[in-house]
């Protein structure tokens, strides 16, 4: 088959990585790809939002099946226009990829279907927003209804910093039209989980769960970011509250979606909450999450074709999903400064020492005209360990990380260690 892998970051690499290997994947292309991808699959100069010219492209190409793994493209409906051109694709149509694209419906849909998560009220005015956050107390929290590649989210301890955030989202536009309308909700407490689970409509297969680090800095502190790094599995999650998961909040969830005429396929992000009370939905995403898919990947003994196939053809229950008896660990090479202002173009150094201890995702890279691999985005490289012990994945990925260095490069140095 020819396939494209539409994205271009450390998510999109492991799944290039995984297809490549796979006997049915002839000719692997990634729009738009980056400097580590380019050594597994062909890439290919257009952007991920590009859905006309993703379109024309996979049909003058004949591509067979097409991956689109970021929310964006997920959201503008490029599964839709694929498939309008007789192109098969992986991921959902943009009316259940909505699941992602708006907090207030899923919020909403939650409501409805009685799955579980934290109280809350959606705003358009400010006025009404500032009140209510005054009656409500802190802590709080305040989030951008629309997708803000997981910054549009502000966990405030006092009111006063509830209430600038939500005149920063709702007055300042600092999200653009994101922020148009808020979602204010109650402030849960407990360890996060991530479970991403494989959806073919009907069915909903969850993979070994794994545990995201968002925040830019070890301890937990500093802003939210797209991710600093994951493990799988996280102890917490015991096989009880997976079972527990499974019938409270992801089969109502694909449930949920199928009633209401939206239809799952692909990857459904479950970010829960073990709070006090039980597990709880924090939020839904549309995809693979990232850099979590970089471990849960790393995990999997199947063909990952044949899973994303089936999860398009409805068929999930006609496939053997296996995984590794292991543990991982990705910890993510940030630039300075990231979630906010960095340079790009640094040239990066022992790429090569890491491989040979770890499997380095690269997420921000690019090739310069002497074909050397530079930085050229927030989060620049996943390296990422399997080892039969989470202790020992732990090790290996930063023994492997330990190799590389570029200018102002971040890290976090508590990876799997700070909850
Ligand atoms: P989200 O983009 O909705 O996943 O939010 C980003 C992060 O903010 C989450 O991973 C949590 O750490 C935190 N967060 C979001 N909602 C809540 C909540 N209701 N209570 C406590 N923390 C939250
Ligand atoms: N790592 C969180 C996300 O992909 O949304």
């Amino acid at each position: 088959m020819r396939v494209l892998v539409v994205g271009g970051g450390g998510r999109e690499h492991a799944i290039c990585l995984k297809l490549a290997q796979s006997p049915k994947v002839e000719q692997l292309y990634c729009a738009p790809g980056n400097g580590g991808i380019a050594q597994v699959a062909q890439c290919v100069p257009l952007k991920a939002t590009d859905v006309a010219g993703i379109v024309s492209w996979s049909r003058e190409n004949a591509m067979d099946f097409v991956v689109v793994a970021p929310d964006d493209p997920l959201a503008m409906g490029l599964v839709d226009a694929l498939e309008a051109a007789g192109i098969p694709a992986f991921g959902p149509r943009a009316n259940a990829a909505i699941i992602e694209a708006s907090k207030a419906f899923s919020k909403e849909l939650m409501k409805r279907h009685h799955i579980p998560t934290a109280r809350y009220e959606t705003f358009t005015d400010l006025d009404q927003a500032l009140a209510y956050i005054q009656t409500q107390g802190a802590p709080i929290v305040v989030k951008a209804d629309g997708l803000a590649l997981g910054k549009g989210v502000v966990v405030a301890s006092t009111v006063e910093e509830a209430q600038q955030a939500a005149r920063e989202m709702m007055e300042d536009k600092k999200f653009g039209e994101s922020g148009a309308k808020v979602v204010i909700e109650e402030c849960m407490t407990g360890p996060e989980v991530t479970v991403l689970a494989f959806a073919d409509g009907n069915r909903v297969v969850p993979m070994p769960a794994s545990q995201d680090h968002k925040r830019a800095y070890d301890g937990n502190c500093g802003p939210n970011t797209g991710g600093m790094g994951a493990i799988s599995p996280p102890p917490q999650y015991t096989p009880a509250l997976a079972q527990r998961c499974m019938e409270e909040i992801f089969q109502p969830t694909i449930q949920a979606l199928k009633e209401e005429g939206r239809p799952f396929h692909g990857v459904l992000y479950f970010g829960l909450m073990l709070t006090p009370q039980g597990p709880k939905v924090v939020e839904y995403n549309a995809r693979f999450g990232d850099p979590e898919c970089q471990v849960v990947l790393s995990l999997l003994d199947s063909d990952l074709m044949d899973i994303l196939l089936a999860c398009t053809n409805g068929t999930l229950d006609k496939v053997d999903i296996r995984w590794k008896e292991e543990a991982g660990c990705v910890v993510v090479l940030a630039s300075g400064g990231y979630p906010m202002a960095y340079q790009k173009g640094y040239p990066i150094s022992g790429l090569e020492q890491a491989g040979q201890l770890a499997q380095v995702f690269h997420a921000g890279t690019s090739l310069d005209e002497a074909g050397r691999c530079v930085t050229s985005g927030g989060r620049v490289l996943g390296v990422t360990a399997t080892a039969p012990t989470l202790a020992e994945a732990i090790e290996k990925a930063y023994a492997a990380a330990g190799c590389i260095s570029f200018q102002d490069m971040h890290l976090r140095t508590d990876i799997g260690r700070a909850f």
